[in-house]
């Protein structure tokens, strides 16, 4: 494997840096919230609230330890929290910024404007994150990146906004795509199996009450189809109990987020992606909102590590291969109480982080797999212990 180059392809913009809030002459809350508005796109007087708070930055920054004329991908834009921390930890380092949202994408272009030659923004999928570094570095540097940082999961802005369809707080279109476009949870919803529906809602929700939902789907769909969030919420009110804390709609909205954007095996193609594209040296951040997700990012870095169950004196293998990635600290790294009182969506964040050794990657037949067979493995009412 070969150390990259340094050199960035850069998208062509001439509103740079001297154009933020200084050169308005601003101070204290008013030049922030100019700057978040100059940032953001979002007029000074709708600023008093970030789009979006990221969560752990401190901590990831950290662990991406940012050294001079380095490279990162930061392949969960979102509002650019990340970019902009990076972007400004150095003033030589250069970030290529994923998202598959368009209007991610969009909103980012006044960051991009904010750091010419320094920012490059692409609309596309985490899970293509080898193609698109390669893409962008095809000449410059081996298609090799100093850093990939993961922020798995929606935006606040994705959250909040009821046209995106992805909370059962703000009725709305049964949307959830991330893209925009391709089958929506409606859809699903409204077309798929009982059966299938049924493993959506164990498999991706751990929901105890999987099975009862889809029958209830089913019935009710047959009458009506499902259009809104609030038909949905309204039903998972009526089947799921109430727990304390948690709304009914929880688990069974996490679980058609996940099946709509194909999440798990995003996250799983981004993880082997990173292997690809990092350099010797080079740091995985990831950081995931729920167990599902972290149980893919700890077994792929135990697996590459060399302590995965390839690794068990159990079911010893042949010839293993080298560790492609060493942990830079086994413990995950969750949110402060400090964190969490200000940012309530921290409560739940893991942070994990490794550092790439010079080994070729894993051969794609490694044992590490997170394939989730829907309708095929989940056992059947009677046998599986809370079945419902
Ligand atoms: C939690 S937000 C990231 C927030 C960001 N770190 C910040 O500080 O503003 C997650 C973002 O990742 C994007 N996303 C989720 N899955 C993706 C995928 N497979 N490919 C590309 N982007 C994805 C979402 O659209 C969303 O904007």
């Amino acid at each position: 494997m070969k150390t990259p180059c340094r050199t960035f392809v850069s998208a062509n913009h001439s509103f740079g840096v001297n154009s933020g809030a200084a050169a308005f002459g601003l101070r204290g809350p008013a030049r922030r919230q100019r700057a978040h508005a100059l940032v953001h796109g979002v007029p000074a007087a709708a600023t008093d609230k970030p789009p979006h708070v990221p969560v752990l930055l401190k901590e990831a920054l950290q662990a991406l330890q940012v050294g001079r004329g380095e490279v990162f991908v930061d392949a969960t834009f979102g509002a650019g929290g990340y970019s902009r921390a990076l972007l400004e930890a150095d003033d030589t380092v250069r970030v290529l910024a994923v998202d598959r949202d368009p209007d991610a994408v969009a909103a980012g272009a006044a960051l991009e404007r904010r750091f010419p030659g320094r920012l490059r923004l692409v609309t596309g999928r985490f899970g293509d994150v080898a193609a698109i570094v390669r893409e962008a570095f095809a000449l410059e540097n081996n298609g090799y990146v100093d850093g990939v940082v993961l922020d798995i999961g929606v935006s606040s802005m994705q959250l909040d906004t009821a046209a995106r369809g992805f909370s059962f707080l703000h009725n709305g279109p049964l949307d959830m795509r991330m893209e925009q476009s391709g089958v929506s949870a409606a859809e699903i919803v409204n077309t798929a199996a009982e059966e299938t529906l049924a493993d959506i809602f164990h498999f991706y929700g751990e929901e105890k009450r999987a099975r009862a939902m889809a029958r209830a789907i089913v019935e009710d769909r047959a009458a009506k189809p499902f259009v809104t969030t609030a038909d949905l919420a309204a039903l998972a009110e009526r089947v799921i109990r109430r727990e304390p804390g948690i709304h009914p709609a929880t688990r069974v909205f996490q679980a058609l987020r996940i099946a709509v954007n194909n999440e798990l095996a995003q996250l799983s193609a981004a993880l082997h992606g990173a292997e690809e594209v990092l350099r010797p040296g080079g740091r995985l951040v990831v950081v995931t909102f729920h167990s599902l997700e972290d149980r893919i990012v700890k077994q792929f870095l135990l697996e590459r590590s060399g302590r995965g169950a390839a690794a068990s004196r159990h079911v010893p293998q042949a010839n293993p291969p080298a560790p492609s990635f060493e942990l830079i600290e086994r413990k995950v790294v969750t949110a402060d109480a400090a964190e969490v009182a200000l940012n309530p969506r921290s409560r739940s964040a893991k942070l994990r982080r490794a550092r790439r050794t010079s080994a070729p990657p894993f051969p794609v037949s490694s044992a590490f797999s997170v394939a989730i067979p829907l309708a095929a493995s989940r056992p059947r009412a009677g046998k599986r212990r809370g079945a419902s």
